[in-house]
């Protein structure tokens, strides 16, 4: 994050030269997150069942047969990355966070059971997320990705970007770089309808309303957002509290280690259902 680039002057340096608009957008990000920080942790109160909560919503059988695939598939995706020598988990990409077994399963079956065709998401870092996405669309023989990232400035980092789904699913991938408030309205104007959001990108209120206040009018009715990290910003509740969801759940993450910066060592996402019926917005 912003101590990556203090680390890397020349590169941030080059980038701010190269990329004017983008930087300047990342700095002021940055700057309204870190004053975001003071502010007491939101007190969310956590659905112990959400995994069942989530399945009744839908209207799906818990428990639920496509949860096991994302345990058969978890390691042919994480043996790899060791292999290469790669840190996952909590903290392992520059202060970023990859996907936890929780989140992904959540979106795995949302996936699974609603078969949406256009998934969007914000945030790709190695590209956990990014690739049981893609996998659970395969296994329904439809649909398409749109991620936006904006990679950390250090070419290391930026070499890692995706590396989970490789070159696997370039014909159902689209991986647009920058920020998402630069990026997400044009993504959105070109896909026109989303069926699933994912929010996984810098986790600020500011931006995670940002994006769930663009996204909202464009989700189609009945669909979801999934937004991780919840308990970092108030964002999600601010959300759900003007937005009047069908229904929202807190979850608990299921970091593969203790993520020792959070208030219960794991974290917590957030999934929200757009009523079927009404105004759109
Ligand atoms: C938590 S990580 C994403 C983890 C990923 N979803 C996974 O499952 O592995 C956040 C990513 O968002 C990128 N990012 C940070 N600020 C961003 C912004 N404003 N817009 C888009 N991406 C951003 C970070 O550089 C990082 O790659």
């Amino acid at each position: 994050m912003l101590e990556t680039a203090l680390a890397n002057p020349l590169l941030s340096a080059a980038t701010a030269v190269t990329r004017p608009v983008e930087t300047v957008t990342r700095l002021w990000d940055m700057r309204v997150f870190r004053r975001e920080l003071r502010r007491p942790p939101c007190p969310y109160e956590v659905d112990p069942a959400w995994e069942r909560h989530l399945h009744e919503h839908l209207g799906a059988a818990w428990p639920c047969p496509f949860c096991a695939e994302v345990q058969a598939l978890w390691p042919q995706v994480l043996e790899p990355l060791k292999a290469r020598g790669v840190d996952v988990g909590p903290d392992s990409f520059r202060g970023w966070n990859d996907g936890d077994p929780g989140l992904v399963r959540a979106i795995w079956c949302l996936i699974r059971h609603q078969r949406p065709s256009r998934v969007v998401e914000t945030g790709v870092a190695r590209g956990f997320t990014s690739r049981f996405i893609l996998e659970a669309l395969s296994r329904n023989s439809s649909g398409r990705l749109w991620s936006i990232d904006l990679p950390p400035v250090d070419r290391q980092a930026q070499a890692e970007v995706g590396m989970a789904v490789g070159d696997l699913y370039r014909d159902s991938w689209s991986l647009i770089r920058g920020t998402s408030r630069l990026r997400l309205p044009g993504v959105l104007k070109a896909v026109g309808r989303v069926d699933l959001f994912v929010h996984d990108s810098l986790h600020s209120e500011r931006n995670v309303r940002f994006e769930l206040d663009r996204v909202w009018p464009a989700l189609k009715p009945g669909a979801a957002v999934v937004v991780d990290d919840v308990d970092v910003n108030y964002g999600f509740r601010s959300f759900t509290l003007s937005r009047a969801p069908a229904a929202a759940l807190v979850c608990e993450a299921e970091p593969i280690r203790p993520d020792a910066r959070r208030f219960n060592q794991k974290g917590l996402f957030g999934v929200a259902f757009k009523p079927e019926g009404g105004p759109s917005a």
